[in-house]
């Protein structure tokens, strides 16, 4: 039997209602600070990544999924998203616009990692980007809104890292700064004996204990910002501050991608073990110059939907359609419930049958596996009578509470969608 790709999973019903879920609140919360949602292809030129995220990056060195197409391109499965909404912002001109241009996606990432808890070849993120302003008071517009995403969905314990990784010029300060550190330590794995000449920033994000035990006396960039990036990371510091939201300043969070600048930030969520970070981003003030773009500062972030998933609770989003389960006995009844199924489900009524000639038993328990409130059952009496008998599920007959259960009712097939639209409708305001 042909399986599916290591590292790739199917995301399967019903957990697939709690990923709906995430992405409504998502959007609901999206669009309450003024995002609009950008679709991308999920191909693009390799080049496209390289040149963003950074050759001496994991992303690029080592998990990229890149491959020639027939005609010798090469192309890459996105790793991420920020790097292709830059590229569309750019390629269609939506930074000529005014004002903030505010944009979300939503949708799989692919990089060839090594599985494991939390982590996948094929994962999903919900993106957002902001471009054309640098002032720090959207840096923490951005801040709250992941938080608020994170809250409405119910995230329990999570904590808030930042830092800044100043501008150009204060990188090149830092970055002499710690290559002469690291010159002449000993130790360093392989990647970073050569990062330390290449891209010593990228040492600091080593996975290796040994290369994080070396880090211990490391220079920090708090350090080396100079006046503007200093007073730009205060500033967040206060406005976050204002907003009572708990932060850790982290002098060594420098993230996985290269094309950050100034402030950088991750959440990491209580029991996800190794792989806890849920959420990361930053600006990348320089990205669209570096893709030949113009002067466009952005920032923006992600959150991994599979791991947030992993730590939100089970039962969320649960399915709460009112279903109508049509049982019928007999070839006639079942001819008359394939109509009846229809007729509920144009009044937006979810209206389920079996097919399959079971038993009365074996098809309530198929209405209670399938949620449903409501059982009509047909039957060669009921044909003949011309009423069907309704009998309400063990849920409505439990929010009885103080009041008599609800008991089987016998219903004339002339009015009995208007009675079933009627009853649920009057279940739904005693809620
Ligand atoms: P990132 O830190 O590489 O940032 O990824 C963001 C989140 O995606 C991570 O915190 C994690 O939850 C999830 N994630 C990453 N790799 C995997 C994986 N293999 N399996 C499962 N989940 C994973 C970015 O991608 C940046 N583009 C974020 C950003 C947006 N920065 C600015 N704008």
């Amino acid at each position: 039997m042909i399986k599916a790709i290591r590292g790739m999973r199917d995301i399967l019903p019903p957990d697939t209602v709690r990923w709906q879920w995430v992405e409504s609140v998502a959007r609901e919360v999206f669009d309450l600070y003024g995002y609009r949602e950008i679709r991308l292809p999920l191909l693009e030129r390799t080049e496209l990544f390289s040149r963003s995220i950074g050759e001496e990056t994991d992303i690029v060195a080592k998990e990229m999924y890149t491959f020639p197409d027939r005609k010798g391109d090469s192309l890459t499965l996105r790793p991420e998203a920020t790097a292709s909404v830059l590229r569309a912002v750019l390629e269609n001109r939506l930074e000529k616009d005014a004002g903030v241009k505010k944009l979300y996606t939503m949708g799989p990432m692919f990089r060839y990692e090594r599985p494991q808890k939390g982590r996948f070849r094929q994962f999903y993120q919900i993106n957002c980007e902001a471009y054309g302003v640098d002032a720090p008071e959207l840096d923490v517009e951005v801040i709250l809104l992941l938080l608020h995403i994170l809250k409405r969905l119910l995230l329990g314990e999570m904590r808030l890292l930042i830092n800044s990784l100043g501008c150009p010029e204060c990188q090149v300060k830092f970055k002499a700064a710690l290559g002469l550190f690291l010159i002449n330590r000993e130790g360093l794995c392989d990647d970073c004996l050569r990062r330390r000449t290449t891209n010593p920033l990228r040492v600091l994000d080593c996975k290796s204990v040994h290369c994080q035990e070396i880090l211990h006396n490391a220079p920090v960039i708090k350090d080396y910002l100079c006046p503007d990036c200093a007073a730009h990371f205060a500033r967040v510091q206060e406005l976050l501050d204002r907003f009572n939201v708990a932060y850790e300043v982290q002098p060594r969070l420098v993230r996985g991608l290269d094309y950050y600048t100034r402030t950088a930030f991750e959440v990491v969520a209580l029991g996800l073990g190794a792989q806890d970070a849920v959420a990361g981003g930053g600006r990348y003030n320089g990205l669209a110059k570096e893709l030949g773009g113009p002067d466009l500062p952005a920032i923006g972030f992600a959150i991994g939907q599979d791991r947030l998933l992993e730590v939100l609770p089970q039962d969320l989003g649960a399915d709460q359609q009112n279903r109508v389960f049509v049982a019928a006995l007999g070839e006639l009844a079942r001819d008359r419930a394939f109509t009846l199924v229809e007729e509920l489900r144009r009044k937006n009524l979810a209206g389920e049958m079996d097919f399959d000639g079971r038993s009365l038993k074996a098809q309530m328990t198929l209405a209670d596996r399938l949620n449903a409130t409501y059982v009509v059952i047909l039957g060669d009496k009921e044909l003949e009578t011309g009423a069907a008998q309704v009998r309400p599920m063990r849920k409505i007959a439990a929010q009885g509470g103080g009041r008599s259960p609800a008991e089987q009712e016998q219903v004339p097939f002339e009015g009995l969608v208007e009675y079933l639209l009627k009853k649920i409708n009057s279940d739904a305001s005693n809620l």
